[in-house]
């Protein structure tokens, strides 16, 4: 698929999706959520990408799904809409790749759903953050009903969504909606440092731990030990955890497989 809307480059296995719409404060349309959920099913099986990053291009992260082509679909091409968002923030959650959002200016809507998706958020002192739906007669629909309280707790997410309220990135990091916050010349790099520290590590070890965590918030601890316990078999029986333990004891960087 040919990317429009977006920019995608590797360096050192980190992949960097740029949104490319700043003359729309890099609204979601529906072609720009095709080509992202596209990108990231590729990112998922590219042994050269360890680690993806997302940011916005201009003053925006994404300022939300696109209200211009929302305000011409039919309520049954809405419902279509929101699965389409629903499959690409699965996409992203479920990435076998950590997924860190920098966040350098608006996050609205569907990009703070977006961001939400992500496995981090780090934020530029300029960004600012909310779902502003119930002012246009509409809910969050790309998952910000569920994943906002599961981040910020109940309360809060009802303060954000009831009220539309926009909160500045100081108090996105109190609530938890944010995991840092930086000035805005030293995004980039604090986000490649957290992304460089992430290639080092065993990239089955960091597959299955992330999907351990994704998958036992949904069930019951009981469950959720079983889960680890499957998804530290795997870890353990892969080449990664000899060369990783035998680097180790040799006193010597390891050098895991780039898969
Ligand atoms: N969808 C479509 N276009 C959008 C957009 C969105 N979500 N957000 C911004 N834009 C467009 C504006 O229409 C404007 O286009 P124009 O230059 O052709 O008129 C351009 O981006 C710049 O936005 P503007 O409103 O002029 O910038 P601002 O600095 O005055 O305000 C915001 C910035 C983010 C506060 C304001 O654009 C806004 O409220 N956007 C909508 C946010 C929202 O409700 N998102 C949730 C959607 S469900």
């Amino acid at each position: 698929m040919e990317y429009k809307h977006i920019i995608f480059e590797v360096s050192e296995g980190v992949g960097i999706v740029t949104m490319n719409r700043p003359e729309a404060l890099n609204a979601l349309n529906l072609e720009v959520v095709a080509e992202l959920d596209d990108l990231f099913s590729r990112i998922d099986s590219d042994p050269e990408v360890k680690v993806a990053v997302i940011t916005g291009a201009g003053r925006s992260f994404i300022a939300g799904a696109d209200i211009e082509e929302m305000g011409r679909l039919t309520g049954d091409e809405g419902r279509e809409m929101v699965l389409k968002g629903h499959h690409l923030m699965s996409t992203i959650e479920n990435n076998r790749k950590p997924v860190i959002a920098a966040i350098n200016g608006y996050s609205l809507g569907g990009g703070n759903e977006l961001a939400m998706s992500c496995d981090f958020r780090i934020a530029s002192e300029k960004a600012k953050f909310g779902q502003p739906e119930v002012g246009l007669g509409i809910i969050p629909g790309y998952g910000g009903t569920q994943r906002l309280p599961r981040l910020v707790g109940k309360g809060m997410a009802k303060k954000l969504i009831l009220c539309a309220e926009t909160i500045d990135a100081q108090e996105a990091l109190r609530i938890g909606l944010v995991d840092k916050v930086v000035a805005p010349e030293e995004l980039m790099d604090t986000v490649m440092g957290l992304a460089r520290k992430i290639c080092a590590m065993a990239p089955i070890a960091i597959d299955v731990a992330k999907s351990a965590i994704n998958s036992g918030l949904q069930c019951d601890l009981k469950t959720g030990l079983r889960i680890e316990t499957e998804s530290f078999y795997r870890a353990f029986a892969s080449e990664d955890r000899v060369e990783g333990m035998h680097a180790f004891v040799e006193k010597r960087p390891a050098k895991f497989r780039n898969k």
